[in-house]
């Protein structure tokens, strides 16, 4: 008898040990990697993503994210998602360089009037179209996610293109970032956002480009004296996925996700209209760093000397693109 309950215990250990590891099974782990603080428009996003999905797909996904390129720094994070180790993330458009041209536009100086043209480029056809330009890279793009204009900040005062004469500037890894410090005799270097704070800090470069959310949340203000308020390009991000791991999903599951996504989305560009002004004040509340702003003719003066990086790059891009973004200021 004794022998018979051990035994009949022992088989409901072994369904229940099955059946918990047939649902772990199931559940898909998306590894959301990103390089910006948390409180922050991107970090933002991927912490509301996990949170709707831990709501309304608990037994069916789980999201994990990993802020602060803990997991992977921009250099590497397309890799790994093509090699399976991470499973979405939203490097700024500038960093997909490697994987398709066209989307070098967004790096064009001066493009953008506001993030309402933004938002009227990327919703256009040609906007959408741009999403799935490295699907046989084995990328998809899901969706793009607004940071903001992006402002000089420099160990010196940089009115005219002539006060940037030589100095060293970190850029995002993109030629087209190189060609617009080029065009002003300045020198840049392509490195690594998680490298930014200590190059700055131990000046081995002068200055850098960001959004005011960049700038605050990384501390960069306190160790640049000096902040133009430029505008004059975009850091916009492309959440994108792997082909393989995306198609590879159940369909219903997939809609079920994207939505969620998309919900994200939307709530992390809410996010970065807030923060763009609001880590502005903090800034300028800090009295670490002094905001110049541009008169028209100074401004006229960066848009004269950089603009024609449009031309260099027009062939690579796609004239009709550029076209096309130009027109959406209007
Ligand atoms: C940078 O590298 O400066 C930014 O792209 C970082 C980010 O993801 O906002």
């Amino acid at each position: 008898m004794v022998r018979k309950v051990t035994l009949a215990l022992a088989s409901l250990a072994l369904a229940a040990a099955f059946t918990s590891s047939s649902v772990m099974a199931k559940q898909v782990v998306i590894k959301f990697s990103h390089v910006v603080a948390e409180n922050t428009p991107k970090g933002q996003m991927a912490n509301k993503f996990k949170e709707l999905v831990a709501e309304k797909l608990a037994d069916k996904v789980v999201v994990e994210v990993y802020p602060n390129s803990q997991l992977f720094g921009d250099n590497k994070v397309l890799e790994a998602m093509l090699l399976g180790d991470v499973q979405m993330a939203a490097p700024a458009l500038s960093k997909f360089e490697r994987y398709t041209k066209a989307v070098q536009l967004y790096d064009l100086p001066f493009l953008f009037k506001d993030m309402a043209a933004v938002d009227k480029f990327q919703s256009s056809e040609e906007g959408q179209n741009m999403l799935s330009s490295m699907k046989k890279k084995g990328l998809i793009g899901l969706g793009y996610l607004h940071n903001g204009l992006k402002q000089l900040s420099s160990s010196q005062p940089l009115r005219v293109p002539a006060d940037a004469n030589g100095l060293k500037f970190r850029i995002m890894a993109s030629d087209v970032l190189a060609a617009q410090f080029q065009a002003v005799n300045a020198v840049p270097l392509k490195k690594p956002f998680s490298e930014v704070f200590t190059l700055l800090q131990t000046k081995a470069i002068d200055g850098q480009e960001n959004t005011w959310s960049n700038i605050y949340s990384k501390k960069f203000y306190e160790v640049q004296p000096y902040i133009t308020e430029s505008n004059h390009g975009l850091l916009d991000y492309m959440v994108v996925t792997s082909a393989e791991f995306w198609m590879d999903l159940d369909d219903g599951l997939r809609s079920e996700i994207k939505a969620l996504l998309d919900e994200s989305i939307a709530f992390g560009n809410q996010v970065a209209l807030k923060k763009s002004e609001e880590d502005k004040q903090k800034i300028i509340e800090s009295k670490r760093s002094e905001i110049l702003t541009l008169t028209p003719e100074e401004r006229a003066q960066w848009v004269e000397v950089m603009k024609p990086v449009w031309k260099e790059f027009e062939d690579e891009v796609g004239k009709d693109l550029i076209d096309a973004a130009y027109n959406s200021n209007m």
